[in-house]
């Protein structure tokens, strides 16, 4: 097999600069990029970079190289077209279905999965106009990212900055890697918790847990390449956002609380993959807990912490929202884990083995995930993102 063919689409922004770094991903890791700018990307990035680094003639024309009949067989050939930045007036000509330059003309002819990672100001992804013809072009199939919120332009900040190269290379990472499967959780709002709460003691000292991220950080990246809005609920990560993915940091389990009711409000899925504490000291000192000399130390109370997964799993702030946990169970793993299901009322619990260095921290996870509905699901060991898509599977397998 040859290597998959991407286009990678350009249009006129000043993030169109980033698009080099995505450039230079994508062939790295074994792909095979033809470059289609616009006639106003080559205002910020020259027709000689996007042909060296990609080893391809670039043009924005469709009258070049006419005898090759670039316009319809460079989309006919692609695996994956990915457009970054996509502008407001690119967005709209795709939606629309125009076909002035080689670039439209190459949207037109694909039958591959198509990938949207739209930059521009604040105000102009906040259009109407923008949003219907977003809307159109989810609705038709592609995947349209949701722009990151920070330093646009200038002085301007805003939700409109290009995500992170690294992140939409992951976005294309995963579609190419799901081919012209349907975008099945397009127009779905899930939400994600991922890491582990931090109850402080004092302000030098917190009780904590292993967990990094890194498992509710696949769940996010995967549902966001599935096509969903995506709310992560962050606690304590320090890993980069995914792209085309809202996150919203905490550090308490009282805070995750808070910011995963709100946003439960209007979401189809919830999935918590955060290892939260299910107690919390019942007193903050407010300067750091000193040893006294010749004194036992003070013994530390704790109280409960509200559990987050059986309060929605009762409530459902949405009719019909599917609601997943995950029981992070050292020993009696699965009869824990379906002791836990029918305690924490969840339609679907993911059941994985934790340890010192086990699951915690690590590329891979393996799990058995259970079903109210009695089912059970082995997923083999394998990276954290497999894991994720067979949860989403079965989550779209609700949702319909
Ligand atoms: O982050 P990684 O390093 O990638 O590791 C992944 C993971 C091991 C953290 C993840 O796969 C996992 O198992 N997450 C759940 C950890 C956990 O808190 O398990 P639990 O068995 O204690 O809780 C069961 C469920 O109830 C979880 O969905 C948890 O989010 C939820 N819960 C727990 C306590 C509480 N007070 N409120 C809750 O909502």
């Amino acid at each position: 097999m040859g290597k998959p063919k991407v286009v990678l689409g350009v249009s006129g922004g000043i993030a169109a600069y980033k698009a080099c770094e995505l450039l230079r991903r994508l062939t790295e890791s074994g792909h095979d990029v033809r470059v289609v700018p616009t006639a106003s990307a080559l205002h910020f990035v020259g027709a000689a970079t996007w042909s060296a680094l990609s080893g391809h003639p670039v043009s924005t024309e469709v009258w070049d190289d006419v005898h090759e009949v670039p316009h319809v067989r460079i989309g006919q050939q692609a695996d994956l077209v990915v457009v970054a930045p996509a502008t407001a007036d690119t967005l709209a000509r795709a939606a629309h279905g125009l076909a002035d330059d080689l670039l439209t003309n190459t949207l037109l002819t694909a039958r591959c999965p198509v990938v949207f990672a739209p930059a521009m100001h604040t105000e102009m992804w906040e259009h109407p106009a923008t949003r219907e013809n977003v809307a159109t072009l989810r609705r038709r199939g592609a995947v349209v990212i949701e722009p990151a919120v920070g330093r646009l332009t200038g002085v301007d900040t805003g939700k409109g900055r290009l995500p992170e190269p690294a992140e939409i290379f992951e976005v294309c990472r995963r579609v190419l890697a799901r081919g012209v499967a349907e975008p099945d959780l397009a127009g779905r709002h899930v939400v994600v918790s991922a890491g582990g709460t931090r109850e402080p003691l004092d302000p030098v000292r917190f009780l904590g847990n292993r967990s990094s991220g890194k498992q509710g950080y696949a769940l996010a990246r995967t549902a966001a390449a599935r096509g969903a809005r995506v709310t992560l609920i962050a606690a304590n990560t320090g890993l980069p956002d995914p792209a085309g993915v809202d996150v919203v940091q905490v550090g308490t389990a009282v805070q995750l609380r808070e910011a995963v009711l709100k946003a439960a409000s209007d979401a189809d899925a919830v999935v918590m993959a955060a290892a939260v504490a299910d107690f919390r000291p019942a007193a903050y000192a407010q300067g750091k807990i000193k040893k006294k000399d010749g004194q036992e130390p003070d013994p530390i109370v704790l109280v409960r912490n509200p559990d987050i997964l059986a309060e929605i799993s009762a409530d459902r702030p949405r009719p019909g929202q599917v609601i997943v946990g995950f029981a992070a169970e050292t020993d009696d793993v699965l009869a824990n884990g379906r002791t836990k299901l029918k305690r924490k009322a969840c339609d679907l619990l993911v059941v994985n083995e934790v340890g010192e260095r086990k699951t915690f921290g690590s590329e891979e996870n393996e799990a058995v995930i259970l079903g109210a509905d009695g089912s059970e699901t082995p997923v083999p060991p394998g990276p954290k993102e497999a894991l994720a898509e067979k949860v989403w599977d079965l989550v779209v397998t609700r949702l319909n």
